[in-house]
């Protein structure tokens, strides 16, 4: 039978591949890319495009609405479903990719959740990602934890009272989804002395990537969604 691979293609760097998502990409007969616009091109799709052969391989660009509507989430998760599951019963390999790794809040977890629900019998393997965390951290040069340092992952649009508890616990606190609540995180790291702590970091990877570790720079910044914070107790 054919497979559904969840491919993890890294933050926007094709050098940031695995040797193994490169073969499954150059091997499968359809690449499902995710886009949260329509208006906007798919970075998992740019990331990997070098690796396909359009002329052979379909490719299908599939929007998942970026709302918190869950009518609407749904029915586009269950629509790219229905499309997955339509080439896979034709004996085609699908691959859905996805910017990082597809464990990591990814749009990938909804849809495993309706193959294991409603298609069962498809096989479906999965190929890790270097997350965006990963690569924000090498490209800067921070470390991430040592010893028995502890690191919290904290989406920002969880809310300030989140983060506020985080920086007060852990020593690593990594901030996803900074883009909404930036002027607010901004306040907060000045409330509690994390200026000289803080690293910015967007679209880490591609060619419009910025690491900033100025703290008035990183105030006079407007970030776009693909942006992320690591705030370290210690350097
Ligand atoms: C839905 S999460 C996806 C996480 C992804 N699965 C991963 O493993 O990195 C989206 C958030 O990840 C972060 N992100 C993803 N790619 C990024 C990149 N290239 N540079 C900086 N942050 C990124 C941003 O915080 C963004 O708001």
């Amino acid at each position: 039978m054919a497979t559904l691979f969840a491919v993890g293609v890294g933050p926007g760097d094709p050098e940031l591949l695995t040797r193994k998502a490169e073969r499954v990409l150059r091997r499968v007969d359809v690449v499902l890319a995710p886009v949260s616009n329509p208006a906007e091109a798919s970075v998992a799709l740019a990331t990997v495009r070098e690796f396909l052969d359009e002329g052979r391989q379909e490719v299908v660009v599939h929007q998942f609405p970026m709302t918190s509507d869950t009518s609407r989430l749904t029915l586009a998760w269950q629509e790219a479903a229905g499309l997955i599951a339509a080439r896979i019963a034709a004996g085609k390999d699908v691959a859905f990719i996805t910017i990082g790794d597809p464990l990591f809040y990814s749009t990938f977890i909804y849809l495993l959740r309706i193959f294991r629900e409603s298609y069962p019998r498809i096989p479906i393997e999965i190929i890790p990602g270097i997350s965006s965390i990963n690569a924000s951290a090498a490209q800067a040069g921070v470390p991430l934890a040592e010893a028995d340092g502890k690191v919290a992952v904290i989406p920002a649009t969880a809310g300030l009272e989140h983060i506020a508890k985080a920086l007060a616990v852990y020593e690593t606190v990594v901030l996803l989804k900074v883009k909404p609540l930036f002027g607010d995180i901004l306040e907060l790291l000045r409330q509690t002395g994390r200026q000289e702590a803080t690293l910015f970091a967007e679209r880490v990877g591609g060619n419009r990537q910025k690491i900033l570790t100025d703290f008035a720079e990183i105030t006079a910044h407007s970030p776009d969604y693909l942006s992320l914070m690591i705030i370290r107790c210690s350097s």
